[in-house]
Protein backbone atom coordinates (compact mmCIF):
# COMPACT_ATOMS: atom_id res chain seq x y z
CA UNK A 1 0.00 0.00 0.00
CA UNK A 2 2.53 2.49 0.87
CA UNK A 3 4.61 2.08 -2.11
CA UNK A 4 0.78 2.48 -4.52
CA UNK A 5 0.88 6.12 -2.16
CA UNK A 6 3.90 6.57 -3.27
CA UNK A 7 3.11 6.31 -6.71
CA UNK A 8 0.27 8.74 -6.43
CA UNK A 9 2.03 11.25 -4.26
CA UNK A 10 3.82 14.64 -5.46
CA UNK A 11 7.43 14.67 -5.74
CA UNK A 12 9.49 12.52 -3.19
CA UNK A 13 6.73 12.03 -0.63
CA UNK A 14 7.06 8.71 -0.81
CA UNK A 15 7.06 6.50 3.03
CA UNK A 16 4.30 6.50 4.95
CA UNK A 17 3.15 5.83 8.30
CA UNK A 18 -0.23 4.50 9.12
CA UNK A 19 -2.36 5.25 11.63
CA UNK A 20 -6.52 5.22 12.42
CA UNK A 21 -7.87 8.46 12.24
CA UNK A 22 -6.98 12.21 11.23
CA UNK A 23 -6.07 12.95 14.99
CA UNK A 24 -3.56 10.29 15.07
CA UNK A 25 -1.81 11.60 11.91
CA UNK A 26 -1.69 14.86 13.07
CA UNK A 27 -0.15 13.84 16.68
CA UNK A 28 2.21 11.52 14.65
CA UNK A 29 3.38 14.01 11.84
CA UNK A 30 3.79 16.19 14.95
CA UNK A 31 6.16 14.00 16.74
CA UNK A 32 7.82 12.87 13.74
CA UNK A 33 8.47 16.81 13.04
CA UNK A 34 10.37 16.93 16.41
CA UNK A 35 11.61 13.78 16.43
CA UNK A 36 13.42 14.87 13.00
CA UNK A 37 14.95 17.68 13.92
CA UNK A 38 16.61 16.64 16.98
CA UNK A 39 17.86 13.41 14.65
CA UNK A 40 19.36 16.12 12.77
CA UNK A 41 21.34 18.28 15.64
CA UNK A 42 18.55 20.76 15.90
CA UNK A 43 16.75 19.67 19.21
CA UNK A 44 16.36 23.24 20.34
CA UNK A 45 13.59 23.20 17.35
CA UNK A 46 10.25 22.21 19.21
CA UNK A 47 7.95 24.63 18.85
CA UNK A 48 5.08 24.25 16.57
CA UNK A 49 3.11 27.36 14.02
CA UNK A 50 -0.84 26.25 13.75
CA UNK A 51 -3.44 28.52 12.60
CA UNK A 52 -6.58 30.28 13.75
CA UNK A 53 -9.78 28.30 12.82
CA UNK A 54 -7.39 25.46 11.75
CA UNK A 55 -8.93 22.29 12.94
CA UNK A 56 -6.31 19.22 13.02
CA UNK A 57 -8.32 16.43 15.10
CA UNK A 58 -9.16 15.98 18.53
CA UNK A 59 -5.55 14.67 20.29
CA UNK A 60 -4.05 17.52 22.27
CA UNK A 61 -1.22 17.97 19.55
CA UNK A 62 -4.26 18.53 17.23
CA UNK A 63 -6.23 20.95 19.68
CA UNK A 64 -2.79 22.95 20.31
CA UNK A 65 -2.07 23.59 16.84
CA UNK A 66 -5.62 23.84 15.91
CA UNK A 67 -7.90 27.27 15.75
CA UNK A 68 -11.49 26.45 17.22
CA UNK A 69 -11.79 27.97 20.06
CA UNK A 70 -14.25 25.55 21.45
CA UNK A 71 -12.05 22.48 20.57
CA UNK A 72 -9.47 24.55 22.99
CA UNK A 73 -10.90 26.15 26.10
CA UNK A 74 -12.04 23.32 27.89
CA UNK A 75 -9.04 21.23 27.72
CA UNK A 76 -6.10 23.60 29.52
CA UNK A 77 -3.19 24.33 28.81
CA UNK A 78 -2.53 21.58 26.03
CA UNK A 79 0.78 21.76 24.27
CA UNK A 80 3.22 24.22 25.19
CA UNK A 81 5.22 25.97 22.46
CA UNK A 82 2.44 27.06 19.90
CA UNK A 83 1.86 30.05 18.15
CA UNK A 84 -0.68 30.84 15.59
CA UNK A 85 -1.05 31.92 12.35
CA UNK A 86 -3.88 34.42 11.47
CA UNK A 87 -6.86 32.71 9.51
CA UNK A 88 -7.23 33.35 5.70
CA UNK A 89 -10.48 34.58 5.82
CA UNK A 90 -10.75 37.87 4.81
CA UNK A 91 -13.75 40.12 4.14
CA UNK A 92 -12.59 41.47 0.79
CA UNK A 93 -12.13 38.47 -0.61
CA UNK A 94 -16.16 37.45 -0.24
CA UNK A 95 -18.31 35.76 -2.98
CA UNK A 96 -14.52 34.48 -4.79
CA UNK A 97 -14.42 32.04 -7.13
CA UNK A 98 -11.91 29.42 -6.29
CA UNK A 99 -8.83 30.60 -4.78
CA UNK A 100 -9.24 34.31 -3.28
CA UNK A 101 -7.27 37.52 -5.10
CA UNK A 102 -6.33 39.29 -1.69
CA UNK A 103 -3.81 39.11 0.96
CA UNK A 104 -2.07 35.85 0.26
CA UNK A 105 1.22 37.17 0.87
CA UNK A 106 0.30 39.17 3.43
CA UNK A 107 -0.65 36.44 5.81
CA UNK A 108 1.78 34.16 4.62
CA UNK A 109 4.55 37.23 5.90
CA UNK A 110 2.99 36.55 9.58
CA UNK A 111 5.10 33.59 9.98
CA UNK A 112 8.34 35.96 9.89
CA UNK A 113 6.98 37.64 12.50
CA UNK A 114 6.71 34.56 14.36
CA UNK A 115 9.85 33.69 13.34
CA UNK A 116 11.50 36.84 14.71
CA UNK A 117 9.79 36.55 18.10
CA UNK A 118 11.11 33.03 18.74
CA UNK A 119 13.96 32.97 16.69
CA UNK A 120 13.43 29.53 13.51
CA UNK A 121 16.11 27.28 15.97
CA UNK A 122 13.42 27.16 18.39
CA UNK A 123 10.46 26.30 15.69
CA UNK A 124 10.38 22.82 14.20
CA UNK A 125 7.18 22.80 12.33
CA UNK A 126 4.28 24.73 10.48
CA UNK A 127 1.11 22.94 10.15
CA UNK A 128 -2.16 24.21 8.18
CA UNK A 129 -4.85 22.75 6.19
CA UNK A 130 -4.36 23.67 2.22
CA UNK A 131 -8.02 24.78 2.34
CA UNK A 132 -9.37 24.98 6.19
CA UNK A 133 -12.42 22.86 6.00
CA UNK A 134 -14.12 22.61 9.54
CA UNK A 135 -14.54 26.40 9.94
CA UNK A 136 -17.11 26.42 6.65
CA UNK A 137 -14.20 26.09 4.40
CA UNK A 138 -11.53 28.72 3.40
CA UNK A 139 -9.59 28.05 0.22
CA UNK A 140 -6.42 29.60 0.85
CA UNK A 141 -5.53 33.37 -1.05
CA UNK A 142 -3.62 33.13 -4.29
CA UNK A 143 0.36 32.85 -3.49
CA UNK A 144 -0.75 31.87 0.00
CA UNK A 145 1.06 28.21 0.53
CA UNK A 146 3.95 28.88 -1.57
CA UNK A 147 4.97 32.12 0.45
CA UNK A 148 4.73 29.87 3.25
CA UNK A 149 7.00 27.00 1.75
CA UNK A 150 9.49 29.56 1.10
CA UNK A 151 9.39 30.77 4.62
CA UNK A 152 9.63 27.45 5.57
CA UNK A 153 12.58 26.92 3.47
CA UNK A 154 14.43 29.98 4.33
CA UNK A 155 14.20 28.73 8.08
CA UNK A 156 15.09 24.99 8.02
CA UNK A 157 11.03 24.63 9.45
CA UNK A 158 9.42 21.48 8.11
CA UNK A 159 5.87 22.39 6.22
CA UNK A 160 3.05 20.03 7.04
CA UNK A 161 0.11 19.71 5.20
CA UNK A 162 -3.06 18.49 6.83
CA UNK A 163 -4.90 16.97 3.87
CA UNK A 164 -7.57 14.81 5.50
CA UNK A 165 -10.17 17.02 3.98
CA UNK A 166 -7.88 17.72 0.77
CA UNK A 167 -6.79 14.58 0.08
CA UNK A 168 -7.50 12.01 -2.61
CA UNK A 169 -9.65 14.14 -5.22
CA UNK A 170 -11.25 16.48 -3.75
CA UNK A 171 -9.41 19.40 -5.52
CA UNK A 172 -9.13 17.58 -8.77
CA UNK A 173 -6.29 16.27 -8.22
CA UNK A 174 -4.65 13.84 -5.64
CA UNK A 175 -3.79 16.02 -3.61
CA UNK A 176 -4.04 19.80 -2.41
CA UNK A 177 -0.21 19.86 -2.69
CA UNK A 178 -0.49 19.22 -6.42
CA UNK A 179 -3.11 21.91 -7.16
CA UNK A 180 -1.06 24.29 -5.70
CA UNK A 181 2.15 23.30 -6.97
CA UNK A 182 3.54 23.44 -3.10
CA UNK A 183 5.08 19.98 -1.79
CA UNK A 184 4.96 19.86 2.19
CA UNK A 185 7.65 17.94 4.19
CA UNK A 186 5.16 15.82 5.50
CA UNK A 187 0.73 15.55 4.80
CA UNK A 188 -1.29 13.90 7.37
CA UNK A 189 -4.61 11.94 5.46
CA UNK A 190 -7.46 10.33 6.54
CA UNK A 191 -11.28 10.08 5.33
CA UNK A 192 -10.39 9.52 1.41
CA UNK A 193 -7.78 7.00 2.37
CA UNK A 194 -9.79 4.38 3.01
CA UNK A 195 -13.03 6.42 2.20
CA UNK A 196 -14.08 6.07 5.65
CA UNK A 197 -14.97 2.50 4.85
CA UNK A 198 -12.26 1.22 7.40
CA UNK A 199 -11.12 3.60 10.22
CA UNK A 200 -7.17 4.70 8.72
CA UNK A 201 -5.03 7.70 8.68
CA UNK A 202 -1.57 8.24 7.85
CA UNK A 203 1.51 10.66 7.36
CA UNK A 204 3.47 10.48 4.07
CA UNK A 205 7.00 12.31 4.40
CA UNK A 206 9.84 13.12 2.29
CA UNK A 207 12.68 11.33 2.11
CA UNK A 208 14.67 13.50 3.77
CA UNK A 209 12.75 12.96 6.89
CA UNK A 210 12.44 9.66 6.45
CA UNK A 211 16.44 9.37 5.60
CA UNK A 212 17.25 12.03 8.54
CA UNK A 213 15.68 9.85 11.39
CA UNK A 214 16.03 6.42 10.25
CA UNK A 215 19.52 6.72 10.91
CA UNK A 216 20.38 3.13 12.89
CA UNK A 217 20.95 -0.35 11.90
CA UNK A 218 18.54 -2.11 10.03
CA UNK A 219 16.96 -3.96 12.83
CA UNK A 220 17.19 -0.78 15.30
CA UNK A 221 13.90 1.48 15.84
CA UNK A 222 14.41 4.77 15.34
CA UNK A 223 10.97 6.13 16.01
CA UNK A 224 9.86 5.21 19.05
CA UNK A 225 6.04 6.10 17.85
CA UNK A 226 3.30 3.97 16.76
CA UNK A 227 -0.25 2.11 17.37
CA UNK A 228 -1.76 -1.33 17.74
CA UNK A 229 -3.51 -0.76 14.96
CA UNK A 230 -0.72 1.06 12.86
CA UNK A 231 -1.45 -0.35 9.12
CA UNK A 232 -4.11 -2.66 10.18
CA UNK A 233 -4.26 -5.55 7.14
CA UNK A 234 -8.17 -4.41 7.28
CA UNK A 235 -7.11 -1.02 6.52
CA UNK A 236 -4.74 -1.45 4.00
CA UNK A 237 -6.77 -4.00 2.23
CA UNK A 238 -9.63 -1.37 2.10
CA UNK A 239 -7.11 1.49 1.28
CA UNK A 240 -5.79 -0.47 -1.93
CA UNK A 241 -9.43 -1.38 -3.21
CA UNK A 242 -9.92 2.16 -2.71
CA UNK A 243 -6.97 3.19 -4.79
CA UNK A 244 -8.25 0.59 -7.42
CA UNK A 245 -11.90 2.16 -7.89
CA UNK A 246 -10.36 5.97 -7.83
CA UNK A 247 -8.28 4.42 -10.45
CA UNK A 248 -10.81 2.56 -11.85
CA UNK A 249 -13.46 5.07 -11.95
CA UNK A 250 -11.42 8.12 -13.03
CA UNK A 251 -12.62 9.47 -9.83
CA UNK A 252 -10.30 12.62 -9.28
CA UNK A 253 -10.75 13.67 -12.52
CA UNK A 254 -14.09 13.48 -12.54
CA UNK A 255 -13.99 16.06 -9.35
CA UNK A 256 -11.82 18.20 -11.62
CA UNK A 257 -14.36 17.89 -14.25
CA UNK A 258 -17.69 18.70 -11.77
CA UNK A 259 -15.86 21.24 -10.09
CA UNK A 260 -16.65 24.09 -12.23
CA UNK A 261 -20.38 23.10 -12.48
CA UNK A 262 -20.16 22.96 -8.53
CA UNK A 263 -18.56 26.24 -8.28
CA UNK A 264 -22.01 28.00 -10.58
CA UNK A 265 -24.30 25.86 -8.64
CA UNK A 266 -22.93 27.13 -5.05
CA UNK A 267 -22.77 30.70 -6.38
CA UNK A 268 -25.96 30.59 -8.00
CA UNK A 269 -27.03 31.18 -4.04
CA UNK A 270 -25.74 34.68 -3.84
CA UNK A 271 -28.58 37.42 -3.66
CA UNK A 272 -30.88 35.06 -1.14
CA UNK A 273 -31.44 36.01 2.23
CA UNK A 274 -28.83 36.49 4.48
CA UNK A 275 -26.49 34.94 2.33
CA UNK A 276 -23.08 36.83 3.44
CA UNK A 277 -20.12 35.08 1.79
CA UNK A 278 -20.00 31.82 -0.83
CA UNK A 279 -16.31 30.12 -1.00
CA UNK A 280 -15.30 27.07 -3.36
CA UNK A 281 -12.65 24.86 -4.44
CA UNK A 282 -12.82 21.99 -5.97
CA UNK A 283 -16.04 19.68 -4.73
CA UNK A 284 -16.52 21.81 -1.98
CA UNK A 285 -17.78 24.96 -0.54
CA UNK A 286 -18.98 27.10 2.37
CA UNK A 287 -22.03 29.47 2.44
CA UNK A 288 -21.57 32.11 5.36
CA UNK A 289 -25.22 33.25 6.74
CA UNK A 290 -25.94 35.95 8.56
CA UNK A 291 -26.21 35.53 12.40
CA UNK A 292 -29.18 35.84 13.77
CA UNK A 293 -28.85 35.90 17.63
CA UNK A 294 -26.38 34.12 19.23
CA UNK A 295 -23.84 32.75 17.06
CA UNK A 296 -25.12 29.61 15.55
CA UNK A 297 -28.66 29.84 15.47
CA UNK A 298 -29.07 30.40 11.98
CA UNK A 299 -26.85 27.96 10.97
CA UNK A 300 -28.08 25.08 13.49
CA UNK A 301 -31.47 25.88 12.14
CA UNK A 302 -30.09 25.49 8.38
CA UNK A 303 -28.62 21.80 9.49
CA UNK A 304 -32.02 20.98 10.68
CA UNK A 305 -33.79 22.50 7.61
CA UNK A 306 -31.61 21.13 5.20
CA UNK A 307 -32.18 17.61 6.68
CA UNK A 308 -35.54 17.94 7.36
CA UNK A 309 -35.40 18.10 2.88
CA UNK A 310 -32.71 15.78 2.12
CA UNK A 311 -29.41 17.05 2.20
CA UNK A 312 -27.01 16.57 4.98
CA UNK A 313 -24.73 19.78 5.08
CA UNK A 314 -22.03 20.56 7.62
CA UNK A 315 -22.65 23.16 10.14
CA UNK A 316 -19.73 25.28 11.46
CA UNK A 317 -21.47 28.73 13.31
CA UNK A 318 -23.30 30.29 11.04
CA UNK A 319 -22.00 28.61 8.05
CA UNK A 320 -22.87 25.55 5.84
CA UNK A 321 -20.34 23.62 4.13
CA UNK A 322 -21.09 21.15 1.80
CA UNK A 323 -18.79 18.09 0.13
CA UNK A 324 -20.32 16.11 -1.94
CA UNK A 325 -19.20 12.51 -3.08
CA UNK A 326 -17.03 12.34 -6.06
CA UNK A 327 -19.37 10.00 -7.57
CA UNK A 328 -21.72 12.37 -7.58
CA UNK A 329 -24.05 13.26 -11.20
CA UNK A 330 -25.06 16.27 -12.22
CA UNK A 331 -28.28 16.39 -11.71
CA UNK A 332 -27.60 15.70 -7.69
CA UNK A 333 -25.87 18.59 -7.78
CA UNK A 334 -28.95 20.42 -8.50
CA UNK A 335 -30.73 18.66 -6.41
CA UNK A 336 -28.51 19.81 -3.43
CA UNK A 337 -28.34 23.71 -4.84
CA UNK A 338 -32.42 23.23 -4.82
CA UNK A 339 -32.38 22.47 -1.52
CA UNK A 340 -29.70 24.40 -0.36
CA UNK A 341 -31.80 27.53 -1.46
CA UNK A 342 -35.40 26.09 -0.16
CA UNK A 343 -33.26 26.00 3.45
CA UNK A 344 -31.90 29.17 3.21
CA UNK A 345 -35.01 30.84 2.40
CA UNK A 346 -36.32 28.53 5.44
CA UNK A 347 -34.21 30.02 7.75
CA UNK A 348 -34.29 33.66 6.63
C1 LIG B 1 -8.14 18.73 8.43
C2 LIG B 1 -8.49 17.70 9.45
N1 LIG B 1 -7.54 17.18 10.21
C3 LIG B 1 -7.80 16.24 11.12
C4 LIG B 1 -9.07 15.76 11.29
C5 LIG B 1 -9.33 14.72 12.33
O1 LIG B 1 -9.65 13.52 11.76
P1 LIG B 1 -10.39 12.37 12.63
O2 LIG B 1 -11.76 12.88 12.92
O3 LIG B 1 -10.35 11.18 11.73
O4 LIG B 1 -9.59 12.18 13.87
C6 LIG B 1 -10.11 16.26 10.51
C7 LIG B 1 -11.49 15.76 10.66
O5 LIG B 1 -12.44 16.30 10.15
C8 LIG B 1 -9.82 17.27 9.57
O6 LIG B 1 -10.78 17.80 8.80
Amino acid sequence: LAARHAALLPGDLNHAFYCNSGSEAVDSALKIALAYQRARGQGTRTRFVGRERGYHGVGFGGISVGGMVNNRKWFGAMLPGVDHLPHTHLPENAFSKGEPEHGGIALADELERIVGLHDASNIAAVIVEPCAGSTGYLPPPKGYLKRLREICDKHGILLIFDEVITGFGRLGTGFAAEKFGVLPDLMTVAKGISNATVPMGGVFVRKHVFDGLMTGPENAIDLFHGYTYSAHPLACAAASAVLDIYRDEALFERSAELSPYWEDGVHSLKGLPNVVDIRNLGLAAGIDLAPKGAVGTRGYEAFVKAFELGLMVRQAGDAIAMSPPLVIEKAQIDEIIDIAAKTIKAVA
